[in-house]
């Protein structure tokens, strides 16, 4: 083969033949880089007119880059743009129809930067603008749970623990710790913003730049609330990413979880819920057949999200500063976890406000398997000042007699609990039934209705502190 004359006409001055197909393959990124066309567009239009402004370019051609790349936003947007391989990624794509249009100007762009802050500045803009808009679908996706939390902060539903029924609670607090859990994932993006909010251009290739740029000036034109502050990190960190995908993963989790949830509510074992239709399907050949499906693929979706930061984590384990062409295997990583999580917090958005909750079997549930068990040990202990282990062994024969009997334990009569303790009195019996019992759990952060209405309004001041946070 003869690859003579085809070297690449952005780096190729020291090249005497082009690539061959397979290096082609290995090399280009263009295919999925391509997504940040928007992000390289913008940084490239604030880079020129900082360096118009710092006299390192002319107003002239800072006029001509100008209008060449706003052209070929539009270009790109209208779907003209011819984006070609040989070019290899986003960045030259751009470069090369920006000579195509305004000729040799096109070349001083690129004048105090290079590939290697140009892409950590482009992918950091991406993330970022993810980060928001996954922060606005999290905020919306708390916000249905609160609503379907207080319509069901008195509804009863056993409590579990080892998936056996543990103690009675309300539907209402059952949901609370998942907006606890989902509140916590909110907090962290946030959290994340704020730290990866530093500008990296200007980092050149790793060693900063001799032009007399003011890095100061670019940040804030794009929106960041400083510069980077050493040029080496700045082209090798991806730390904002892998933090990220680290945050989409505990999201992921805690959608798995509520899945699986469903999944289980929704068996007609438990039959605790009912999905609506748009949000399950039929069996091809069981016509009796319901099936969870958006569940199920929310809970199947979490591997690739994990998939996704174990990929960076390896990609970026053994590398030495500062930028190495492996970093390039970031973008396909993060563009696959930021489009399966919007997918799965919507589809769990829409499935937890579509759902109907069947209160009288979920009541049900919740007074049978003596879930009010330790409400009668706990009533030994206050009232007739039994230690607690005494109590419990108590308790264990009353539950005896009540499975001999096959009733609850608020269906034993006073004298049937006398023959077992005889200073039990029919006080005990307000504190039998599942509803006494849940409102008798009045610590703080407890499943009282009470309680769980206080941490609802919280939840609600939170949401609405953070909302006008982030329109200030
Ligand atoms: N496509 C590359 C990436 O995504 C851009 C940076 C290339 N820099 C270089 N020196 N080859 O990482």
């Amino acid at each position: 083969m003869n690859h003579k004359n085809q070297s690449n006409q952005m780096w190729g001055g020291r090249f005497s033949s082009g690539p061959v197909g397979v290096m082609e393959d290995i090399n280009a990124s263009i295919d999925f880089d391509c997504k940040l066309y928007a992000q390289d567009i913008h940084g490239s239009l604030v880079h020129a007119a900082m360096l118009a402004q710092q006299g390192i370019i002319s107003k002239s051609d800072h006029q001509a880059i100008e209008k060449g790349l706003k052209i070929i936003l539009q270009e790109i947007e209208e779907g003209i743009f011819t984006f070609s391989r040989k070019l290899e990624d986003i960045h030259m794509n751009i470069e090369a129809r920006l000579t195509e249009l305004i000729g040799p100007a096109a070349g001083r762009l690129h004048t105090a930067r290079s590939r290697n802050d140009q892409v950590a500045l482009d992918l950091r803009l991406w993330v970022k603008e993810q980060i928001q808009k996954i922060i606005k679908n999290l905020q919306d996706f708390l916000s249905n749970l609160l609503i379907q939390a207080e319509k069901h902060a008195e509804t009863l539903m056993p409590g579990f623990t080892h998936l056996q029924t543990a103690q009675p609670v309300t539907f209402g607090h059952h949901l609370m710790a998942y907006v606890e859990m989902f509140g916590r994932d909110l907090s962290r993006l946030c959290d994340t913003l704020h730290r990866m909010d530093e500008m990296p251009l200007g980092a050149a290739a790793l060693a900063g730049t001799s032009f007399p740029i003011d890095r100061f000036m670019t940040a804030r034109a794009l929106g960041f609330r400083e510069p980077t502050r050493n040029s080496i990190d700045s082209v090798s960190d991806r730390d904002f990413v892998l933090e990220f995908l680290a945050d989409a993963a505990i999201t992921s989790t805690h959608l798995s979880r509520l899945s699986e949830e469903i999944i289980i509510w929704s068996t007609p074992q438990f039959n605790f819920i009912r999905l609506s239709d748009a949000f399950s399907t039929g069996s091809s050949i069981m016509p009796q057949k319901k099936n969870p499906d958006a569940a199920e693929l929310i809970r199947a979706k979490t591997g690739r999200i994990y998939g996704d930061l174990v990929a960076l984590l390896t990609v970026m384990k053994g590398l030495p500063l500062a930028y190495s062409k492996d970093m390039q295997e970031d973008k396909e990583a993060v563009f696959d976890a930021v489009a399966t999580l919007e997918l799965s917090l919507t589809a769990m958005k829409g499935m937890i406000s579509d759902m109907t909750i069947q209160i009288a079997m979920m009541e049900k549930a919740a007074g049978s398997g003596y879930t009010t068990a330790t409400d009668l040990a706990d009533w030994l202990v206050r009232m007739i000042g039994l230690p607690f282990r005494e109590a419990h062994h108590i308790t264990g024969q009353i539950i005896a007699t009540a499975e001999c009997k096959k009733c609850n334990l608020e269906q034993i009569s006073l004298s049937e609990l006398q023959v077992i303790h005889p200073a039990i009195t029919k006080d005990i019996f307000k504190f039998l039934s599942p509803k006494k019992s849940v409102k008798s759990r009045k610590s703080y952060g407890g499943t009282a209705p009470q309680e769980v209405r206080r941490q609802i309004c919280y939840w609600k001041k939170r949401l609405a502190k953070i909302q006008e946070s982030r329109h200030a």
